[in-house]
C-alpha cells in the first residue's frame, strides 16, 4: 500500500485567496495544493513558488488563488492528482511506494549470495577463511597501502589503530566536534583524553587552526573525520602533525572511495579506518577495516586483533588484546561488494549532482561545498538549512519530510554538548559545528534510489522551504 496523502489537506477552492492557499501550503506534507472548481473538479495546481511568482507579478495577497494556478503536471516533481470518473480529486500519487524513501540502504545485487554459500559449503565460516585474506588484499590494493586488517566494525578499527600506536592514559587525542560518537568513544576506550575541536565551514571536518591551537605536549594523535564523504583538510593537518610528532588516524568510516588530490582517504595519514555497516558505501552487515603504512605498527595491530596472542607461539599472550576479527562470511559479502564499488561510487556522485542541480539557487539550503582537489564520495547527501532565512526547526523539517514519505536524518549532535563528552571541550568554542549540527540533515542517498525519487525529495524540500518563506512574506 503506497503512503496515502489527505486530499482535503492538499486542495483549495478556486474561490480561496493567495493568503489562504499560502497557509494551506505551509501546513500540508507536500507543500502543494490542487485547485478545485465549484463542481469539485481539479482545475490546476499551486505551489508556494507559484504564489511567490504571482505576488512578484503584482497580485495582492487577497487575490484569488487562480492568479497563481499552473497546469497539473507542470514542475510538480512527481506529484500528480488521482481523479475519479467525475474528474474530482480522489488521491495523490507520488514516487513514494509502500515505505518511505530510505536514507541509505545496501545494494546486494552481485556475488554476495554465491560467495556466502561457498563459505557454508566449504565449512569456512570463522575468521580463518580465504575471503578474509582476499578482502584485505583487494582493499589494500585499492588504497595503495601495504597493510589492511579486516575487523568487526568501524569502531574497533579506530580502537585497534590507537592501541597499535601505543596510545593510552596520559595521552591526548584531538577529535572534531561534529562526528559520530564512535570517533571519541574509541579514544576513551584507550584511557587517553579526547580533546574536542571545531570544524571548518567549507569541509564540515576538523578545522586545522583549531587543531593546531589545541596541541599540548601530551598530544599523541589526531583523528580527522571525512564527514559524509567530504575529505577533511588533510594537508595542513598532516603538516602540523608531522612537525609536532603526532600520529594521524583518519576516520574514513564514511569515506570509502573519497580522495584528496588523487590519494584515497584513509591512505593519507599514518593509518585509516573504515566501516562496512549496512548503510555504508560497501557493506558486510557489520564490519570494518584498518589500514597502515608502517610494517611494525601493522604487525602489532594484527597481534592485538587476535587477543594479543604471540603469532609464533599459540596461546602465549604478550599483551592484553582483543577479538576484533571479521568472519569469512562477512568478508565474502565484502569481496562481492568490492566488485561493485566503482558502480556504487558513480551512482553516489550522480545522486549528488542531481541534488546539487535541484537545489542550485535556493539560498536557504547549504549544500556540500566544492573544494578544489577534494573528491567527495557523497556517501549521504547532507545539507544545512539557513535558520536565519527559514523559520523552521530542523526537527520539524524532518517531521514534515517524513509525513511526505521521505526519510531523513539530523546531522550528528555536537560531541561537546552530550553528557559523556562535555568534559573534553575545555573552554574552546564550536560555532561552526553548532550551526551545522542544529540546522543540518541528510537526505535519501541509497545507490538504488531512482532519479524521480531524488526529484521528489528535492522538490518537496524546496516547496516546504518556499512555503515558510511565503508565509513570512505574506505576514510582513
Ligand atoms: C565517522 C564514523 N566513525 C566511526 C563509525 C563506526 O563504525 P561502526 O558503526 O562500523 O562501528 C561510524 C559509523 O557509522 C562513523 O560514521
Amino acid at each position: 500500500m503506497p503512503i496515502e496523502y489527505s486530499t482535503s489537506d492538499h486542495s483549495v477552492s478556486e474561490r480561496d485567496t493567495l493568503a489562504e492557499a499560502a497557509t494551506r501550503l505551509d501546513r500540508n506534507p507536500l507543500a502543494l495544493v490542487f485547485v478545485t472548481d465549484p463542481d469539485g473538479r481539479v482545475a490546476g495546481r499551486v505551489t508556494p513558488q507559484d504564489v511567490e511568482a504571482a505576488l512578484s507579478r503584482g497580485a495582492k495577497r487577497d487575490a484569488k488563488v487562480t492568479a497563481a494556478m499552473a497546469p497539473v503536471g507542470s514542475g510538480d516533481d512527481g506529484v500528480l492528482p488521482v481523479l475519479d470518473s467525475a474528474k474530482k480529486l480522489a488521491g495523490l500519487r507520488t514516487p513514494v511506494g509502500a515505505r518511505k524513501i530510505p536514507i541509505a540502504e545496501p545494494t546486494l545485487g552481485g556475488n554476495e549470495l554465491r560467495y556466502v554459500t561457498e563459505c557454508v559449503e566449504t565449512n569456512w565460516i570463522s575468521s580463518q577463511g580465504s575471503f578474509v585474506r582476499r578482502f584485505e588484499a583487494e582493499f589494500a590494493a585499492r588504497l595503495g597501502v601495504p597493510h589492511a586488517l579486516a575487523v568487526s566494525n568501524g569502531t574497533v578499527a579506530l580502537h585497534l589503530a590507537l592501541a597499535a600506536f601505543g596510545i593510552g592514559p596520559g595521552d591526548e587525542v584531538i577529535v572534531p566536534d561534529l562526528t559520530f560518537a564512535a570517533t571519541i568513544n574509541a579514544v576513551v576506550y584507550t584511557g587517553a583524553t579526547p580533546v574536542i575541536v571545531d570544524i571548518a565551514p567549507d569541509t564540515w571536518s576538523m578545522d586545522s587552526d583549531a587543531f593546531a591551537a589545541a596541541i599540548t605536549p601530551r598530544t599523541k594523535a589526531v583523528i580527522p573525520v571525512h564527514l559524509y564523504g567530504q575529505p577533511a583538510d588533510m594537508d595542513p593537518i598532516c603538516a602540523i602533525a608531522k612537525r609536532r610528532g603526532i600520529f594521524v588516524v583518519e576516520d574514513a568510516a564514511e569515506a570509502v572511495g573519497s580522495k584528496l588530490d588523487g590519494t584515497p582517504c584513509g591512505a593519507i595519514g599514518d593509518c585509516g579506518t573504515f566501516s562496512f555497516y549496512s548503510n555504508k558505501l560497501i557493506t558486510t552487515g557489520e564490519g570494518g577495516m584498518v589500514v597502515f603504512k608502517d610494517d611494525a605498527v601493522a604487525a602489532r595491530a594484527r597481534m592485538l586483533r587476535d587477543h594479543g596472542m604471540n603469532p609464533a607461539k599459540r596461546y602465549w599472550h604478550d599483551e592484553v588484546g582483543f577479538n576484533y576479527r571479521l568472519t569469512n562470511l562477512q568478508a565474502a559479502i565484502g569481496c562481492a561488494q568490492l566488485e561493485q564499488i566503482d558502480g556504487f561510487l558513480a551512482r553516489k556522485k550522480s545522486i549528488a549532482a542531481r541534488y546539487l542541480s535541484r537545489f542550485a539557487g535556493t539560498a536557504e539550503i547549504e549544500c556540500p561545498h566544492a573544494v578544489e582537489g577534494f573528491d567527495n564520495s557523497f556517501w549521504v547527501f547532507s545539507v544545512a538549512v539557513d535558520r536565519g532565512k527559514v523559520d523552521l526547526d530542523r526537527d520539524a523539517l524532518i517531521e514534515r519530510l517524513s509525513t511526505a514519505g521521505i526519510d531523513s536524518r539530523p546531522l550528528f549532535y555536537c560531541l561537546h554538548e552530550m553528557p559523556p563528552y562535555r568534559g573534553y571541550a575545555g573552554n574552546r568554542a564550536f560555532p561552526v559545528a553548532k550551526r551545522l549540527s542544529d540546522s543540518g540533515l541528510s537526505l535519501p542517498s541509497s545507490t538504488s534510489i531512482r532519479d524521480e525519487e531524488i526529484d521528489f525529495v528535492a522538490g518537496t524540500f524546496k516547496r516546504i522551504v518556499a512555503a515558510r518563506r511565503l508565509v513570512r512574506a505574506i505576514a510582513a
